[in-house]
């Protein structure tokens, strides 16, 4: 027997084109990733998180000389949104990011690990979590629930 993964996304040429509740998200997250700390691999990402209060809250990359200390932006964002509003479902993620030293210029992804910790909040409130992303320019992509992202993790989701 032999199955198949498919996941589907939204794929949006221009910010304008998004929903205006994700424009203000995708703008939050830009503006965020002007604040990240990176002065180590000068790549400044940002991401921003709605809740079902309608709360934004933001997180960009925090670097540290000894490297794993550090933080991606998402992780502060996502953490930084259960230690504030523990009661509050994560509704979205808008994640953006750019680079003194080259053009981004396709939506830039959540790591692994970000991806576990994302799908853990989803299945924590049993709330999928629209995933938004996109490069400094160029297309914006819009996943509809981190399990698209992490397939066979929590499953139940469905
Ligand atoms: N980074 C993020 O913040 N999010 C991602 O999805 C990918 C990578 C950060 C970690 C590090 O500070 C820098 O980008 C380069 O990898």
């Amino acid at each position: 027997m032999k199955q198949d993964i498919t996941i589907s996304y939204d794929v949006f040429d221009r910010l304008e084109d998004l929903s205006p509740e994700d424009q203000k998200l995708l703008e939050a997250a830009t503006k965020a990733a002007k604040d990240a700390y990176a002065p180590y691999s000068k790549f400044h990402v940002g991401a921003a998180v709605l809740t079902d209060n309608g709360n934004i809250i933001v997180g960009n990359n925090q670097e540290n000389l000894a490297y794993p200390s550090g933080l991606c932006a998402e992780r502060v964002a996502v953490f930084s949104t259960s230690a504030l509003y523990p009661n509050q479902k994560i509704m979205a993620i808008a994640i953006t990011a750019f680079s003194e030293q080259f053009v981004t210029d396709k939506p830039v992804s959540p790591c692994g690990a970000c991806r576990q910790v994302l799908i853990e909040y989803e299945i924590r409130d049993n709330q999928p979590i629209r995933c938004i992303l996109r490069g400094s320019t160029g297309q914006i992509f819009v996943f509809k629930s981190i399990h698209d992202l992490l397939p066979l993790q929590g499953n139940f989701l469905g």
